[in-house]
């Protein structure tokens, strides 16, 4: 056994709990590995919404006749360029508004939420320079805005009672608040697969509904009557969670760990204790969440995918030739998201190793097949 396994036996594996909430964070800073750099994925998605976010902004403009002031809040904001992304896509949305009507803009205060260990100075450093683009651009016909970071999970309160007039979410509440509880039976998994026994299924299902629900029941309470919300989060298309809608990417992560165990690498036991805090839920099982629920009416549900390579625009193919750049494409976007709580678990010394591999086997993948996200979104207004 080399020194860097028995040091990730002792300080991480299979006795070890994770705690979702004090460690999830995509890859902090702007190096070679961060989100800032990693989430062209993430970009394009918010990029598919605009028109979703423009007609929500509209519909709350025409049912609140112009507030002078509009509050805003971004759920699971991240670090880097996309964070600030929405908030100017919602202002140029506001402006065009105003610009039509006649109406003075309104004064914005824009809440950047994440989990505590998000990297928000790398948000804050970029304010500076998006307050001055949008003098630039926007002139006067922007009112004052106020951003400011809200530190906390989205599972519970954030906000004072009654203070939002809009959440928006995009690439976050598919995150669960914890590991789903008694699936250590899932062998040879980090995640819902082919061969899990059906309590993991039933176990990530019950997860989700609770945190969908909570999720829910604390905006209904921070959300002005009338309020908008829009979430966008990977889903799948069809009920069956061993689909390849639902678990190909992690299953091809899952084989990169066995090949290490196979070597001696890692141990075995640690991939079985390993689950990911993450669910993609077939559509109408959103849908029943939020009508038992009961506080808000669902406007608008639609879904779209994307190729999980950002950059291949390609749709005239099913596969793709240049797998090496590809597979290591992918790779990037995978670890930037799942880098912190792999870590948590296996130690930090396996993680480049694990991404070379993950690269390669995805690059393999993706030569026969492409590998596609399924998105749903969501918009809803408070009842
Ligand atoms: C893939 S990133 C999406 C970031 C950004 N919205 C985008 O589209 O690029 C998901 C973010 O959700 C955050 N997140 C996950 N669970 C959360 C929770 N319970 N409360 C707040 N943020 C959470 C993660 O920390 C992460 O920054």
């Amino acid at each position: 056994m080399d020194s860097y396994t028995h040091n990730s036996i002792l300080e991480h594996g299979h006795g070890h709990v994770l705690q979702v909430e004090k460690v999830l964070h995509m890859t902090s800073g702007v190096g070679e590995n961060s989100y800032s750099l990693n989430s062209a994925l993430q970009k394009t998605v918010i990029s598919k919404v605009r028109p979703v976010l423009e007609g929500t902004v509209r519909a709350l403009y025409s049912k609140e006749n112009f507030p002078r002031y509009f509050s805003v809040a971004d759920l699971g904001c991240s670090s880097g360029p996309n964070t600030l992304i929405v908030t100017y896509e919602m202002i140029d949305a506001i402006v065009g508004l105003c610009r039509e009507t006649g109406h003075s803009p309104p004064e914005l205060t824009v809440f950047l939420n994440d989990l505590p260990s998000n990297d928000f100075n790398t948000d804050f450093k970029l304010l500076p320079d998006f307050y001055a683009m949008l003098k630039k651009e926007k002139g006067n016909e922007v009112g004052p805005c106020f951003i400011a970071g809200m530190p906390g999970s989205f599972y519970g309160r954030l906000f004072p009672s009654k203070s939002l007039d809009f959440v928006h979410s995009s690439y976050s509440v598919h995150w669960l608040s914890k590991v789903p509880q008694g699936i250590n039976n899932n062998k040879g998994n980090i995640y819902m697969g082919k061969t899990s026994p059906h309590n993991v299924f039933e176990a990530y299902l019950e997860q989700f509904q609770s945190d969908f629900s909570l999720l829910l029941r604390s905006r209904a309470d921070e959300i002005k009557l009338g309020g908008q919300m829009i979430l966008t989060f990977i889903g799948r298309s069809i009920k069956d969670p061993t689909s390849r809608d639902c678990c190909l990417v992690w299953e091809l992560l899952a084989k990169c760990l066995l090949d290490m165990a196979a070597e001696g690498l890692i141990e075995e036991a640690d991939i079985d204790t390993f689950n990911l805090p993450y669910y993609n839920p077939f559509i109408e099982e959103v849908k029943t969440i939020v009508e038992k629920e009961g506080s808000f009416v669902i406007d608008r549900l639609e879904t779209f995918e994307v190729n999980l390579d950002a950059n291949d625009n390609d749709e005239n193919k099913n596969y793709v030739f240049d797998k090496f750049t590809c597979g290591q494409n992918v790779s990037h976007c995978i670890r930037a998201i799942s880098e912190s709580l792999l870590a948590d678990h296996f130690g930090e010394a396996i993680i480049d190793d694990l991404f070379e591999r993950c690269a390669e086997r995805i690059g393999e993948h993706l030569s026969m097949e492409k590998i596609k996200n399924f998105n749903i979104v969501i918009s809803m207004a408070r009842k």
